[in-house]
């Protein structure tokens, strides 16, 4: 093919329109052209990431070489690089899209990615706390204010929601995603995808949601990140696929591969998951990318003998953009070609999709952002509004013990807020953030300083330095700025002496304990689950002065807290709650909001105990099921799906509709809920099934149904959740298919996973 000058490029609008666009360009494309429309480079401007921190995104793995800024606006300006991640600025994003623009021979505009995971400028509670919102209305508005934000400042398309299960807690990214239920999973996934992309792909001020990592990548051996995953037939379609599935259902317009190996086969060279599954399974019609340095990797796996054979594996396998952090192998592609490795076809597809994607966000029309404008967007009062709701409606109340929760600003003289998390803004809003405003972040002891005002006496003390990784972070290493350096002249052990002492001389002591921001998210596992460096013990210290404790966790995992569990009468798991954290957190305790959250996974009570989830199947004698250790109880500290209330609710017997159904028919379970308290609150009603008998083992209780309320004090609500075959039927693996057995199934609707109320239905064939 020779290079030829095109006539300006029109933006398209019908699907004919769009196809033909895309057939005309394809057509005028030489082979190298193709290849830079596949490839995405990371871009840090000068001084930061690479400039800042000599060219490696770890300086342990040495491998990591990201190209630096002059090299990757070299391609773009040659048309070698089709797509960027990382531009935040809108200057910057238009500077960038005119020098691909213009350097392209057929003018076809870059794509721009990022980690869009919980905000961009509005920072909000982590994923996994907005997955203990139980609320899909609020995540999805929480999305949709992150994609108005990104879209204003020229970002296009989020590597996010990610939707792996999590069931091993030293898996520091259990914090990205909806923790260990399917069920919830993908109903937190599909709402995400709403959020970001609205009612159709390139529809104003929304951005392509990208759910990642296909697949299994939470199930890694021992939580240690990036290694590798063996799950069985019937783990992967019951409990890790499903999420996925919703979100393609729910539209998502890209999907990102995973790290990993799944049963032995890179899951970024694996054409069984990215095109037997995705693409004919489950009908996906967009663009699939690899994780970052992913295709690379194929060569790191043994799956690849060199980075020309890794690109023409992984476009065959499906592949269609590579991220890449420096050399892209899908340079090599017109090489891979002339080798006969992929042919011009499998190529083309590719390319079309990339395309057809620009086409339909309407970047050719519009290539550029107004500046302005996405100034103004940032500045919306109204985002920061939707942040502290999402951060109240987020947190779990774990305990309560005597309603010492909420407190009475009234009958308080003082307070001591104690921890070093409780007065860290990069703290509060939790990792993945990168383009946040710190200074209008509120901390936790901003938040009750503002709350009680002059009225009440607020004291502060860190208590302990805040404690460190064994192994650097290397989000740590790209940004030095969010790298905690432990603060000079700091004296542990007066600092303790000086936190218990305030609390002592206080009427109530509120303390913050967890993790820093930079011990949880990727790269960020960990073998044990114990509260990091001196915290145990200036919590115990603090207990032990005999002033009321309100123990708030900043967390993105469980941790260890058999000992907060039962010396400690008020816990509220706080997450890591973002911009308007603070304001939440104080809504919160002062009850002006009531926590309605839920757990989305069971709590451990320590990380020996750990995978622990609670549908787990019936074995052997199953009355022991507590007793499965000698030395600790086989049981979690805290159920899936608990979380308390400042009100009481009393649940009605649940009523059935009819008594037995046929595999097309389905049955509707109905249940009275009445708020028996004073305050008006919310709650989480939870529906769980069992299947008694039949052609497989099934969990002793599965999440098939939920619904949020809001009820006043004394109201009564009546739920109605609907069970049908997408509920009842399972894949199973001696099969190799999904089955609906001729069973009977006992149900219980409830406050969390161990409700008590239940009843059972027939299912016929
Ligand atoms: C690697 C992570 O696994 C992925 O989730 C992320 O989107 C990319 N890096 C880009 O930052």
């Amino acid at each position: 093919m020779t290079a030829t000058p095109a006539s300006p490029p029109e933006q398209p609008s019908t699907d004919a329109d769009i196809q033909k666009r895309v057939d005309e360009l394809v057509a005028q494309m030489t082979t190298a052209e193709k290849a830079g429309q596949l490839t995405q480079y990371f871009y840090f401007p000068a001084g930061a990431g690479p400039d800042a921190s000599p060219g490696v995104l770890d300086p342990g793995a040495g491998n990591l070489a990201l190209a630096p800024a002059g090299q990757v606006e070299e391609a773009l300006g040659r048309g070698a690089a089709g797509s960027l991640l990382f531009v935040t600025d809108p200057a910057e994003a238009n500077r960038l899209q005119r020098l691909a623009v213009d350097g392209h021979r057929l003018g076809i505009p870059a794509l721009f990615g990022f980690d869009v995971i919980h905000g961009l400028r509005t920072i909000f509670p982590v994923p996994i706390a907005m997955a203990a919102s139980w609320d899909p209305a609020i995540i999805e508005r929480v999305q949709a204010v992150a994609a108005r934000e990104a879209r204003a400042v020229g970002i296009h398309w989020a590597f996010a929601p990610m939707v792996d299960i999590a069931r091993d807690p030293r898996w520091g990214r259990i914090i990205e995603g909806a923790g260990e239920d399917p069920y919830l999973g993908a109903a937190v996934a599909a709402a995400q995808v709403r959020g970001f992309q609205g009612p159709a792909l390139g529809a104003p001020e929304h951005i392509i949601a990208g759910p990642k990592h296909l697949a299994g990548y939470g199930a890694a051996l021992g939580g240690r990140d990036y290694d590798e995953v063996n799950l069985s037939d019937s783990e992967l379609w019951n409990v890790y696929l499903p999420p996925f599935a919703a979100a393609v259902a729910a539209g998502a317009g890209n999907v990102m591969t995973a790290y990993m190996d799944l049963n032995g086969i890179p899951a970024t060279g694996n054409k069984w998951l990215i095109t037997d599954v995705l693409r004919t399974a489950w009908g996906f019609k967009g663009f699939v990318v690899s994780d970052a340095q992913a295709v690379r990797d194929l060569r790191t796996h043994g799956f690849a003998a060199d980075p020309t054979e890794a690109g023409a594996r992984a476009l065959r396998a499906g592949v269609d953009l590579e991220m890449a952090v420096g050399d892209p192998a899908y340079a090599h592609l017109p090489e891979a070609m002339e080798k006969g490795l992929i042919d011009e076809q499998e190529l083309d597809t590719a390319v079309r999709r990339i395309l057809e994607v620009k086409l339909r966000l309407g970047l050719f029309d519009q290539p550029y952002v107004d500046e302005d404008h996405a100034r103004q967007v940032l500045d919306d009062p109204s985002h920061r509004q939707t942040a502290r709701v999402a951060a109240e409606r987020s947190a779990v109340l774990l305990r309560n013990e005597g309603a010492v929760l909420p407190l009475a600003a009234a009958n308080l003289r003082s307070i001591a807020v104690i921890g070093s998390l409780a007065d860290s803004r990069r703290d509060t809003l939790g990792p993945w953030v990168f383009d946040h405003d710190l200074t209008e972040t509120v901390t936790v002891l901003a938040g009750i300083t503002a709350k009680v005002g002059d009225s009440v006496e607020v004291t502060y003390a860190p208590g302990v330095r805040p404690a460190q990784r064994v192994f650097a972070s290397m989000f740590d290493t790209l940004f030095p700025a969010d790298a905690r350096e432990d603060p000079e002249g700091f004296d542990d052990n007066a600092e303790l002496q000086r936190a218990v002492d305030l609390a002592a001389r206080s009427d109530v002591a509120v303390v913050v304990v967890g993790e820093w921001q930079n011990m949880i998210g990727e790269n960020a596992s960990r073998s044990s689950l114990e509260l990091p460096g001196r915290q145990q013990q200036l919590l115990e210290a603090v207990v032990e002065t005999g002033t009321p404790v309100v123990l708030l966790v900043m967390n993105g995992r469980p941790l260890d807290l058999r000992w907060a569990a039962q010396h400690v009468p008020a816990i509220l798991d706080i997450w890591y709650p973002g911009t308007q954290g603070g304001a939440a957190v104080a809504n919160l305790l002062f009850g002006e909001a009531a926590p309605g959250g839920k757990l989305p996974f069971s709590w451990p009570r320590t990380a020996g105990q750990v995978p622990m989830i609670y549908t787990h199947t019936l074995s052997h004698d199953p009355a022991k099921q507590g007793r499965r250790y000698w030395d600790e109880e086989s049981t979690p500290l805290f159920p899936f799906g608990h979380g308390l209330s400042y009100a009481d609710f009393a649940y009605s017997q649940p009523q059935l509709d009819r008594a037995s159904i046929t595999a097309s028919e389905s049955v509707t379970v109905s249940v009275d809920v009445t708020n028996t308290g004073q305050r008006a609150a919310d709650e989480v009603v939870q529906l769980y099934i069992h299947q008694r008998h039949g052609t497989a083992s099934r969990p002793v209780r599965e999440l098939k149904g939920f619904e949020q309320i809001s009820l006043a004090p004394g109201e009564t609500q009546t739920v109605h959740l609907t069970l049908g075959a997408a509920e009842l039927r399972y894949w199973n693996a001696a099969r190799g298919d999904w089955v609906l057995d001729e069973t009977t199934f006992d149900i219980w609707v409830g406050g969390s996973s161990v409700a008590e109320l239940g009843t059972s239905f027939i299912l016929t064939q």
